[in-house]
């Protein structure tokens, strides 16, 4: 691994960037990073655009605890809704001048395995819910990602990850960054989604949490300030601060130039993570 540049893990969601030209921009701002010696890895998800096209194929859309209830035919839309997604990530970036390579995480060497089922409260009584396809991570098999990084690549990686038989699985972009980061070594996560960071109020709100220790997330989970798709990406968050990853940021994907006001101009913006 190259030890001069700062390894950064970046992750955009579906809603974050939305576009040809929201996209444009995230790699313009890409390459002002790597002028400064950063070294980007990227993660990116998908869920509205898996969403839009599972409702055009006319199937049943349910998310529990902010994860996708994910059967055959749900997976085989994520790889195909996410596979094109990378795609067109990576055109862009190249067209910047950035030596991207696209791969799903299974490609990259990442071994899931299934998720066990989550246990939710409903209307006061606990239920188990079996996710299906949905995978956890387990570790990374060969060199892959040391390769290219070595070779100054920029690996955008789609989170379809398999296990050790080739069966593929699902997995959470905000989980996956996390993994990605702490196995590329690197040493600030940035995940860019379609809120400015942590509302106080709750979705909708206008109050950002400009920092957040590991208890306060546990007191905002439970008081119900934290739902949906923010209860993975705080997860991710602790994660990857457990495994090393020294800073981590939530910003807004909408609000332009949010990545180098945040980590160049040390702007007052986003959600900073840290143990406390
Ligand atoms: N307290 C909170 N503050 C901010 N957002 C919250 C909060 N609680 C729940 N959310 C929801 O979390 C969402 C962000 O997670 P979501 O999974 O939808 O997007 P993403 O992770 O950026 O994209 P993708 O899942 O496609 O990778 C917000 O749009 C908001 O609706
Ligand atoms: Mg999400």
């Amino acid at each position: 691994m190259s030890t001069s540049s700062h390894h950064i893990l970046v992750k955009f969601g579906g809603n974050s960037l939305s576009g040809q030209g929201d996209l444009e921009r995230f790699a313009g701002e890409l390459a002002e990073l790597i002028d400064r010696d950063y070294h980007p890895i990227l993660v990116h998800g998908g869920g509205p655009e898996i969403s839009r096209e599972m409702e055009v194929r006319g199937m049943a859309v349910r998310k529990v605890a902010g994860l996708r209830v994910t059967d055959d035919a749900a997976l085989a839309v994520a790889e195909e809704v996410l596979s094109r997604i990378n795609a067109a990530t990576v055109a862009v970036l190249r067209a910047k001048g950035i030596n991207a390579m696209g791969v799903s995480a299974a490609q990259a060497g990442v071994v899931c395995r299934p998720k066990p089922p989550v246990i939710v409260i409903e209307n006061g009584v606990e239920a188990k819910v079996d996710l299906g396809r949905v995978g956890d991570v387990v570790g990374v098999a060969g060199t892959w990602l040391d390769e290219v990084l070595d070779a100054g690549v920029v690996p955008v990686i789609y989170p379809i990850g398999a296990d050790a038989s080739g069966d593929r699985y699902n997995v959470n972009a905000d989980t996956m960054a996390a993994f990605v980061a702490q196995a590329a070594g690197a040493e600030t996560m940035v995940l860019l989604t379609d809120v400015p960071g942590i509302l106080r109020g709750g979705e909708g709100s206008r109050e950002v949490v400009h920092e957040v220790t590991f208890q306060g997330i546990d007191e905002l989970i439970a008081e119900g300030v934290i739902t949906g798709g923010m209860i993975p990406k705080v997860e991710a968050c602790r994660d990857a601060i457990r495994h090393r990853v020294a800073v981590v940021h939530m910003l807004n994907g909408r609000d332009p130039g949010s990545m180098v006001r945040k980590l160049i101009g040390q702007e007052r913006i986003g959600t900073t993570v840290t143990q406390g």
